[in-house]
């Protein structure tokens, strides 16, 4: 454990006094921020965009700016506020209405947010989808969320098996000839420019993120209009977002940090907003911060990793000076990558603590706090959490356990999508319990150390090892499959499979990388086990439940603890 303390940006009005804040706030408070103190209807929508473009002095600032090879655009308040009524008035010319399940399957692009705003103005419920999805990834959640329309490209909609998803009634194309289905371009180009809002109730469905858990398929982690309260107040005091700054957030809106804080913390803010398209490279990381003068940049551990690997001489390159605030999430942030910040940018990396479950942020680094490098931070203000027990029974300092929220936040997730009995198996006692292992030390920081199931976290997205055994499986020479997560420096995991053959195959380099491709072709890039090992047998328990425990203790060489339950 390393207690060596950073000490905090001195003159920040917000949170200086932690203890004092925590004790007064209250998220009652935060909602007159919003129409619902007057009227008792909401739109996220109308909160994040149009009540900016109503405004003379914000109307014309640029919410958008987007950045991608070969293509800038910058997208004012007003403008976006265009697009999405736009967007809405082609929703509901085909019939989308309140509570339909409307999926987004394409690259980020204005047309993405112009749709993705559109669907929250009708009050439908948005389900983006990660671009890398292929075609079992994206027919599960189809499948699943019932969705009625889809919005996608040419490219991806090859990815899309429609003809076996009998509640898709409809697509739309961006790009393409417009010949076939419904063409984004010519639809927008006939809409309207006004729109009346949906105006909903603060419970009403907006969001549906899949997630992985350790068994069983992804699952749909249903978010409300209430979210916006606290998207809105930790985007003030975490990512500490003033009228004057330019934003970036890498995440992509597949994930649910490229939503909640891609889309609504600094809209709801009325902060300008970059989106970078294209893929990853670290000069032009670094190229976007000089070029549009980031000054709050929020991203993730392996983002960060790969540019410290990238070495020193690329960042001197790029004048970085408007950098102010940097903040991390997904994965633990080794105190390394914090020490290499220091140096690169003259700033404290801020870590930050929170799922797809929970919607938004819960513990966190905060500018006007001493951070200790290695500890997640201290719970925001509203929020009660603690290590407790599998009983729910609150644990001592120092002691690990599970991490849990006491139950009810603003941004927490109020089902999981037709699966009552998953949604319900998160609580214990009141308490929200993670999964994730972690300590509180006697000052109050939180210390994160694992995750208690078998989910994998690789380059910080969630992969669920069910699913990839799943698809092992369905290659005709993989007759059993067990998926780990091994411990990699960059990566923070890499997927590594261990699997039998089926009579007649035998152990060859070509076989173990067609394997690998069939995966990556049925699920996606990021679900394709890095590493293939043929065994004779895959443990099992006696009721035939793979022993993922004891393949990691195998590979990692440690004791293999109690086995009285596998089968002879
Ligand atoms: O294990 C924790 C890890 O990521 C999980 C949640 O993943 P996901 O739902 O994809 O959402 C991540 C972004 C909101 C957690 O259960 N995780 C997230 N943040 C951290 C983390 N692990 C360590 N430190 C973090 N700051």
């Amino acid at each position: 454990m390393d207690m060596q303390t950073i000490t905090a940006r001195a003159g920040n009005p917000n949170m200086e006094n932690y203890e004092e804040t925590y004790k007064k706030f209250n998220w009652d408070d935060v909602k007159e921020n919003f129409s619902w103190s007057k009227t008792g209807l909401v739109n996220i929508a109308y909160e994040a965009i149009d009540k900016h473009a109503e405004n003379p002095d914000k109307k014309n600032q640029a919410a958008l700016i987007y950045t991608a090879p070969g293509r800038e655009e910058k997208l004012t308040f007003e403008d976006l506020k265009r697009t999405s009524n736009q967007f809405a008035n082609v929703l509901k010319d085909h019939d989308v209405e309140k509570g339909d399940r409307v999926f987004l399957f394409m690259p980020r692009s204005p047309e993405f947010y112009a749709a993705f705003l559109g669907i929250l103005k009708v009050g439908a419920i948005a389900g983006p989808l990660f671009e890398a999805f292929m075609e079992q990834a994206v027919r599960d959640r189809l499948e699943d969320s019932e969705a009625s329309m889809l919005i996608t490209t040419p490219e991806l909609l090859e990815r899309v098996p429609v003809s076996e998803l009998p509640d898709l009634e409809k697509i739309v194309l961006v790009g393409g000839d417009g010949s076939q289905h419904i063409s984004f371009e010519k639809e927008m180009e006939k809409a309207s420019e006004d729109f009346e809002i949906e105006w909903v109730d603060l419970e009403d469905g907006m969001l549906l993120h899949y997630t992985s858990g350790s068994t069983g398929k992804p699952k749909g982690v249903y978010h409300v209009h209430n979210a916006m309260i606290q998207h809105y107040q930790t985007g003030k005091w975490v990512l500490d977002l003033k009228e004057d700054d330019i934003y970036w957030c890498t995440a992509d809106p597949g994930w649910v940090t490229g939503t909640s804080y891609g889309i609504f913390a600094p809209w709801l803010n009325g902060v300008t907003n970059v989106i970078r398209g294209g893929r990853f490279s670290p000069d032009d990381w670094y190229g976007t911060i000089a070029e549009h003068n980031i000054s709050v940049w929020y991203s993730a551990p392996t983002a960060f990793r790969k540019l410290l690997s990238a070495g020193e001489e690329v960042p001197k390159k790029h004048d970085l000076s408007s950098l102010r605030h940097v903040l991390s999430v997904g994965e633990p942030l080794n105190p390394e990558v914090i020490s290499w910040g220091l140096k690169a940018f003259n700033l404290r990396i801020h870590d930050t603590w929170w799922m797809t479950e929970t919607g938004a942020m819960l513990i966190c680094n905060y500018p006007a706090m001493d951070m200790r490098p290695g500890s997640m931070g201290k719970p925001f203000p509203g929020i009660e959490a603690a290590i407790v027990d599998n009983e729910g029974n609150e644990l001592p300092a120092n002691q690990m356990g599970n991490l849990a929220i006491k139950e009810g936040w603003p941004s927490m997730m109020r089902a999981i999508w037709k699966n009552p009995g998953k949604f319900e198996s998160y609580f214990i006692n009141g308490w929200y319990v993670s999964g994730d292992s972690a300590y509180q030390d006697e000052e109050g920081y939180f210390w994160f150390q694992g995750r208690l199931d078998d989910v994998i976290n690789t380059s910080g997205e969630r992969v669920g090892p069910f699913e990839v055994e799943s698809k092992l499986i369905e290659h005709e020479a993989v007759a059993e499959a067990g998926v780990i997560g091994k411990p990699d420096p960059e990566r923070g995991e890499i997927i590594k499979a261990f699997v039998t053959l089926r009579e007649g195959y035998t152990e060859s380099d070509e076989l173990l990388e067609d394997i690998r491709q069939f995966v990556k072709k049925g699920l996606s890039a990021h679900a394709a086990p890095r590493e293939i090992e043929i065994k004779d047998s895959i443990p099992k328990t006696r009721s035939g439940k793979i022993m993922r425990r004891l393949l990691k203790s195998w590979e990692l060489g440690l004791p293999t603890g109690d086995t009285s339950t596998l089968e002879e």
